[in-house]
């Protein structure tokens, strides 16, 4: 008995061992493409992708978010890989963590999604330096991105060494992976031209060397019109109807659909709408596209100094369908997702069928996909204000103004841009249960012990010139410029006029002169250089002068972006002023020292297990005192709603929860008062970044989101560098989740209402007819059904996590409304 099992078992195990082998033989993806489809596995299809970028969330975030993307009706998740994330120093990896690439990849593919691996090493991302490391500035004869053997050498190992890894696991589609697309270079042919000869040069080595990684998936190069073959060149923009990839092979790809932007310390935040990015998307679907990629679909977070810059903001929200605490952003979230059916349900017609375009003059077209057994239409708007009524194959449709209807049986619309029937979220931050209200939090402090610096200039380094603070390899934002000059009272300088000037780049300085702090200085939103002068008391004989240099962020884009100068590249002047005349004594090529950082960086004050943890003070809190670290501990809010911080009342710096980097912080920042409107926002004509804007006047960035992987159930430390001054008085730890939800369904469809897993609490408003307002301020309007709205869906709704009802006339009432648009229009308190 016992032998015979045991060879059965053998046998199994036999068996089992030869499939293990050869699957992926048997699950190898064949990716493939020509004109006008991609085709996986013989399929030919038409793909949806979103960007989540890795660093930007955590791994405990990720499953959920790409289950929201999944769900959100994505076929594939987009990211970039982030060089100096992962070689922070010169062959020293790190891939723990948020940097766990492979276990991104592999968390998409068990959610059943593909990926696609832009791997650059050049992302721009709005990502300090573009994602390339520091260090590689300061190689000897080094020249970015263009043909230089330096730069090449370190791209190439850097390139190879991901696909290694990513061939390891076996994560290419060739390889029965998930991966089904890469990118190298990005957005080069915008920059091109200025690198001459050169740059074609670069661009064409950079096709070879990819394609001799033999990953046996396409290869893209986004905005590069000359793309050498087998390169797809892809379109990046608000908009790419109109684009054309430069071979006739290539399908039309959309690899950065921006659905909204990024923030800037200073500006105010954007807000692209649902409908204008579901317009381009439809419109892009319209004229031929066959793969289409959000830029962001969750943007996410710049933990620690990942932001660019200069002066990216610690939020990387984007106005994303997913927000930067992963809650869904609605109705664009939902409002794609519609679109996204809608689409899917006509991919045979896109990706088989023949096209026929009738133009209808003023802006409309209709499009048509044909093929013998099915066929799908388009009828698109792109008129900014004129409404439009198009009768097609004789039925009447009415198409408003810069909006796309899908038809995907020719007859039917099942979907219109400008229509939206998802719910609109307002999220709402909630006190912190966890804590007893209103106690606030208690504080210690310690102030950063800058005076030996300050006071007596003493440097490790020095050098007879101004240098970039590039030459620290970005180990830390702060570097110590740090110089003495004799002055006698008989120098042609001297007079009761006396002033110092330091040319200064978009990052922050703050000044000391004879060990007292004479001003700080940072750059205006959107103008990265500052003149910095501040009248000074100097003494005969010898002065102190020290310049503390902090950055907020590494140039990202541009012709050249790395060689942009960062820090003090001076001038530095004094200047002495006897009526008109003033006598300039430049210090730029003086002795200076240089140190690098600040002591309590140093010393980790951030860590929970800093030698330093007994000398914390709790008496004589300080408040807007420079230099200032302040440490509290705090109990995490209860639930699972996602944190944020409060830093309301701080100045600037940067702050940490159980020793990780939540971020820089700058609630003192103010936006820029102007371009806010108090007018609803306009879906219709061209978005560009200044359009819809909100938040003007308010703190740039007031909260901050820590990931509650970042906490325990115990108790956690918060701990808090101010540079500048501040209250810590009003921080608080906060929980954002929906607030108030308004559900909106034209006639004939379903209003759907959902509170994100917690029940609704009542209802405000309910309205079937032509209700006015917005989300948060509807009200009645001229008609409406007979039925008491209310009292139906009060009934539907109150006490269920969801609820579905139909707006339609058998449940309202009739409503003799005139108006074409009736609707029902619902607001609700979760
Ligand atoms: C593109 C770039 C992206 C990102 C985007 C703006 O030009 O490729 O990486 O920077 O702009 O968010």
């Amino acid at each position: 008995m016992g032998t015979s099992n045991n060879s059965i078992n053998f046998a199994l195990f036999l068996l089992l061992l030869i499939i293990a082998l050869i699957s992926p033989l048997f699950y190898a993806l064949e990716v493939s493409h020509d004109g006008r489809a991609i085709t996986i596995d013989g399929e030919r299809r038409i793909l949806l992708s979103g960007s989540i970028h890795y660093p930007r969330s955590t791994p405990e975030m990720w499953p959920d978010l790409i289950k929201k993307a999944k769900e959100g009706g994505l076929d594939a998740i987009e990211t970039y890989v982030f060089w100096n994330a992962h070689e922070p120093l010169r062959r020293q990896y790190d891939f723990t963590g948020n940097n766990d690439l492979i276990r991104f990849l592999k968390t998409i593919q068990s959610e059943g999604l593909y990926a696609v691996l832009r791997i650059g090493p050049y992302v721009c991302a709005e990502w300090n330096y573009g994602g390339l490391p520091v260090w590689l500035h300061n190689i000897p004869g080094i020249e970015f991105r263009t043909a230089n053997n330096v730069f090449m050498n370190e791209m190439q190992n850097f390139t190879t060494l991901i696909v290694d890894m990513v061939k390891q696991e076996k994560l290419f589609a060739s390889q029965g992976g998930n991966i089904i697309l890469a990118q190298i270079e990005n957005e080069y042919g915008n920059v091109m031209k200025s690198y001459g000869a050169a740059g074609k040069a670069y661009i064409d080595w950079c096709a070879n060397m990819a394609e001799s990684l033999d990953i046996g998936v396409p290869w893209i190069m986004c905005q590069q019109d000359d793309a050498p073959q087998p390169m797809i060149n892809t379109c990046n923009g608000f908009y790419c109807d109109s684009f054309t990839p430069n071979n006739p092979n290539s399908p039309k790809m959309w690899t950065e659909n921006w659905t909204g932007w990024f923030k800037n310390w200073g500006a105010q935040d954007p807000h692209r709408t649902a409908e204008d990015v579901a317009y381009a998307v439809a419109r892009f679907f319209q004229t031929g596209g066959t793969f289409q990629n959000y830029y962001m679909y969750h943007g996410g977070t710049n933990f620690g100094r990942t932001a660019g810059g200069p002066y990216i903001t610690t939020s990387y929200d984007y106005d994303a369908p997913i927000d930067e605490y992963g809650n869904l952003n609605q109705p664009k979230w939902g409002h794609l997702k519609e679109l996204h059916g809608a689409l899917k349900s006509m991919e045979r017609a896109l990706t088989h069928g023949n096209v026929t375009n009738i133009d209808e003059g003023n802006g409309v077209s209709v499009t048509i996909y044909a093929t013998n057994e099915t066929s799908s239409c388009f009828i698109g708007n792109k008129n900014s204000t004129g409404d439009a009524t198009v009768t097609f194959q004789g039925t009447e449709y009415s198409v408003p103004a810069w909006s796309v209807s899908i038809l995907p049986d020719c007859k039917n619309e099942a979907y219109n841009t400008a229509k939206v029937n998802t719910q609109t979220t307002l999220m709402e931050k909630k006190k912190n249960q966890a804590e007893n209200e209103p106690v606030a939090l208690q504080w210690t402090w310690m102030p950063e012990t800058t005076s030996d610096t300050v006071q007596h200039g003493k440097g490790h380094v020095a050098a007879s010139h101004l240098v970039d603070q590039k030459v620290i390899n970005d180990i830390s934002d702060y570097l110590w410029y740090m110089t003495s000059v004799n002055i006698k009272d008989d120098d042609p300088l001297w007079s009761d006029d006396m002033s110092i000037r330091v040319n200064g780049t978009g990052h922050m300085l703050h000044a000391y002169v004879n060990g007292e702090h004479i001003g700080s200085e940072w750059a205006t939103y959107g103008i990265h250089n500052y003149v910095f002068e501040k009248k000074v008391k100097l003494n005969p004989g010898k002065n102190q002068i020290t310049l503390l240099s902090a950055t907020i962020g590494f140039p990202n884009y541009g012709p050249y972006f790395d060689t942009i100068e960062s820090g003090l590249p001076g001038p530095v002047e004094l200047i002495g002023r006897k009526g008109d005349e003033s006598v300039i004594k430049d210090l730029s090529s003086h002795k200076w020292t240089y140190e690098v950082g600040l002591h309590g960086f140093d010393n980790k004050l951030y860590s929970s297990d800093s030698r330093h943890a007994s000398k914390w003070e709790a008496e004589n809190l300080p408040t807007n005192r420079m230099m200032t670290w302040y440490k509290t501990t705090f109990k995490a809010p209860l639930g699972t709603d996602p944190v944020a911080l409060d830093l309301q009342g701080m100045g600037k710096g940067e702050a940490w929860v159980n020793g990780q980097s939540i971020g820089r912080y700058w609630p003192s920042y103010l936006a820029e008062e102007d371009g806010c409107s108090t007018e609803p926002c306009d879906y219709r004509g061209e978005y560009g970044s200044s359009k819809c804007v909100s938040n003007c006047g308010q703190p740039t960035q007031r909260w901050y989101h820590v990931p509650r992987s970042f906490m325990t159930n115990d108790v956690n430390t918060l701990v808090l560098f101010e540079e500048l001054g501040g209250n810590p008085s009003l921080v608080n730890f906060q929980t954002v989740a929906p607030g108030t939800v308004c559900g909106n369904a034209y006639e004939n469809k379903n209003m759907e209402l959902s509170c994100q897993g917690r029940p609704i609490s009542s209802i405000r408003f309910a309205s079937f007819g032509d209700p006015q307002g917005t989300c948060g301020s509807f009200y009645k309007g001229s008609c409406e059904g007979g039925n008491d709205a209310l009292a139906i869906v009060q009934k539907a709704c109150v006490g269920k996590e969801k609820c579905s009802i139909q707006a339609s006339e058998d449940v309202f009432g009739s409503t003799n409304c005139s108006s074409t648009a009736t609707r029902l229009v619902v607001e609700a308190v979760c």
